[in-house]
């Protein structure tokens, strides 16, 4: 598929040429932050599975330099333009709190607001070309040696390996994202299962890292038992949804879990020779009582309950058979009126046609393509046309 062909299929690929993101995927962070207020509070971040580096990017744009996108930026372009209509600021009304805003959450007039402390680790097993205030490592999430590699990367003045447990003097996150994805084989179930144990490793990292209260975010392939998944993570964080971005195709299995209000349960300690994710070690409630659940609010062993927010939770008693699963509430997340990643747009005829912001350094497929270029073009195909199909990213 040509660039302008994929320019036309797929609307965040070219809006991501268009806005210097490295990746179409940076959207899906910034429509995750835009419905769970993701980033607020949050200093200290390790992105996993980061390369090209887009959601790194979008830490760096938000984190760093104090940037805002989407809702929010609209939001605070109308409070700009109010003030200057009305003059709001040099009145009695000055500094008031809009309802529902905290007072450190008052707009700034449209400037940057960098925060202080700022430290972001990102990890991949792709080399990652440099970002500006990122640390970035070249690694596996995969291997139990990495953790180390990244708690010196958070506090390399401070963290001595070789005292104690090995791993004093680093200081917690608060924030853990992953964005891992296995090259998919097709074959849905295999994809799944590895995908699955990116998610875990992620976790287990995170547990390792993560302050009480921390977040998690990562992504997740629905297969038919993600609920166990679910059902395991609830035992670590107060809040799991799953989220669907608008920018993630509906047609894709995809989602992330966005897990907040860390919590290491009681009494439960991590095992580096049974991580999270192998065997059931995960702690599973003591069952209740049919009284006690009646009690608590569950009919027909279910509990609904409607948030503030709109979401319907719905809890299932701890009398249920299986009760080694939990449903997630889910979230499609990102503005109605934004861009449909299953559509196909019409494009302007002056339109050009932009290259990636910043082509893979060093792609697994490398190799593949120097071999397709000598024998003389895709499928020994040399005419017009095939070295865009090879330029493809
Ligand atoms: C979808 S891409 C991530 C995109 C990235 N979030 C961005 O915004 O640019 C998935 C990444 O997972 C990485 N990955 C897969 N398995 C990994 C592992 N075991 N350890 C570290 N990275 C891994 C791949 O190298 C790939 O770069």
């Amino acid at each position: 598929m040509g660039k302008s062909s994929k320019d036309k299929r797929d609307a965040y690929y070219r809006l991501a040429k268009e806005q210097g993101w490295r990746a179409r995927s940076a959207f899906k962070l910034l429509q995750i932050d835009e419905q769970f207020d993701l980033f607020h509070d949050v200093t200290r971040v390790v992105d996993l599975c980061a390369a090209p580096g887009s959601w790194s990017q979008v830490l760096s744009r938000v984190l760093i330099k104090g940037e805002s996108f989407g809702r929010r930026a609209w939001e605070e372009k109308q409070v700009r333009e109010r003030k200057i209509i009305y003059g709001e600021g040099k009145d009695g009304n000055a500094g008031e709190v809009e309802d529902g805003k905290e007072e450190g959450d008052q707009d700034t007039g449209g400037e940057l607001r960098p925060r202080e402390g700022v430290k972001i680790v990102a990890v991949d097993l792709q080399p990652m070309a440099h970002l500006e205030g990122i640390t970035t490592l070249k690694g596996d999430i995969t291997h139990p040696g990495t953790i180390l590699r990244i708690l010196q990367a958070l506090d390399p003045d401070t963290y001595k390996p070789d005292e104690g447990q090995g791993e004093s003097g680093s200081n917690p996150v608060d924030l853990v994202l992953s964005d891992g994805a296995p090259d998919v084989t097709g074959l849905h179930d295999l994809d799944i299962y590895i995908q699955s144990q990116l998610l875990y490793s992620a976790l287990n990292l995170a547990l390792k890292i993560l302050k009480p209260g921390g977040k998690f975010v990562a992504k997740v392939f629905r297969g038919k038992d993600v609920d166990l998944i679910y059902a395991q993570l609830r035992c670590f964080f107060k809040n799991v949804h799953c989220a669907k971005p608008r920018s993630s195709r509906a047609s894709s299995l995809e989602a992330f879990v966005v897990c907040q209000g860390f919590e290491m349960p009681k009494g439960f300690v991590l095992d580096p020779a049974r991580p999270v994710g192998l065997g059931a070690q995960v702690p599973v409630p003591p069952k209740k009582s049919k009284a006690e659940n009646e009690k608590e609010g569950f009919v027909d062993g279910q509990r609904r309950t409607v948030r503030n927010d709109g979401i319907t939770v719905v809890e299932l008693d701890s009398d249920n058979e299986d009760d080694t699963r939990w449903i997630a509430p889910f979230v499609a997340c990102g503005d109605l009126s934004a861009w449909d990643a299953d559509a196909t747009y019409h494009l302007p005829k002056d339109r050009v046609s932009l290259d990636p912001v910043q082509p893979p350094t060093a792609p697994p497929y490398k190799r593949a393509l120097e071999l397709r270029r000598q024998r003389g073009g895709l499928y020994g195909k040399t005419g017009k046309g095939s070295k865009e199909r090879e330029g493809v990213v």
